[in-house]
């Protein structure tokens, strides 16, 4: 399976490729700029010798050319980036890890994009893709360490389960990620915006946070057709306070 990475130059594309092909995946950096994409793939392979058969260059339309592709690119140029190349990720699953924040003095602050999230409006912008929001939570360096597993839950969501499915099972892969089904692509605002209080919380705490969540045993999709916890109610029974909040 070949994963092509739009943006694959910055420091989280390039980590992720970098990560990707370390358990097996070949991966094409792509680029606006085919050069770059040169440079970066020289210097991972300078650095991670024995990925050299599985880390690719090409402009952001050979990326696209991928099975899976991934949009690396700034928040506020993912969906434009995705537009652009409509044609050639038709029916793909295709990956937002964008997340739209702002940094206002020594406080990070989450934007809210057309359509309440950076992967709702890539969905929109490509409709006959298949967007799985994912990733946005790993930080780049510690994704690019290769040589340390990354201790982290990695949530997904997506309009398409096949399609978290198909990410899932590749997170598995990685050393110390545990993938989590989060539901519909809805539920991107919320995991978008949360990046930036583990921003906040890296500042305050000099450190690099990744987030871990408590209570989940197992794999919660082999557990999705099973019967509700009995102590799961209904949306409708759940005691709500006047603004709609579960009280
Ligand atoms: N950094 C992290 O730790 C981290 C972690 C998780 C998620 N993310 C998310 O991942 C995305 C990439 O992060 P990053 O730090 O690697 O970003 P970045 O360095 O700012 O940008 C990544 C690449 O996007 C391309 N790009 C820049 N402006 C563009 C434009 N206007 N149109 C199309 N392509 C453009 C550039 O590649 P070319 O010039 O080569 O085309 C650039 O190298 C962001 O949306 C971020 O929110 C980041």
């Amino acid at each position: 399976m070949r994963i092509g990475i739009l943006g694959g130059t910055g420091p989280a594309g390039s980590a992720l490729a970098a990560r990707l092909a370390s358990i097996g995946y070949t991966c094409v950096i792509g680029s606006r700029s085919k050069y770059r994409s040169m440079e970066i793939r020289d210097k991972l392979v300078a650095k991670w010798g024995d990925l050299a058969d599985l880390l690719e260059c090409a402009d952001n339309p050979g990326a696209a050319e991928c099975d899976i592709v991934v949009i690396a690119t700034p928040w506020d140029s993912a969906a434009t980036t995705a537009q652009e190349f409509a044609h050639l990720l038709e029916g793909k699953v295709v990956v937002s890890m964008a997340n739209a924040l702002v940094r206002v003095g020594h406080e990070f602050q989450p934007l809210v994009p057309p359509r309440g999230s950076v992967a709702a409006h890539v969905q929109a912008a490509v409709p006959k893709c298949r967007v799985v929001a994912a990733f946005h939570h790993l930080p780049a360096t510690e994704l690019g360490h290769l040589g340390s597993p990354i201790d982290s839950d990695v949530l997904i969501c997506s309009d398409d389960p096949e399609a978290t499915e198909v990410i899932a099972e590749i997170v598995k892969k990685i050393p110390g990620c545990r993938p989590l089904d989060a539901g519909e692509l809805s539920n991107a605002t919320a995991i978008e915006a949360f990046t930036a209080v583990l921003l906040q919380l890296n500042v305050r705490y000099k450190t690099r946070v990744a987030p871990k969540l408590t209570g989940i045993r197992g794999d919660p999709r082999e557990t999705k057709s099973a019967a509700a916890p009995v102590d799961a109610a209904p949306v409708s029974e759940i005691p709500q306070h006047r603004d709609g909040s579960p009280s």
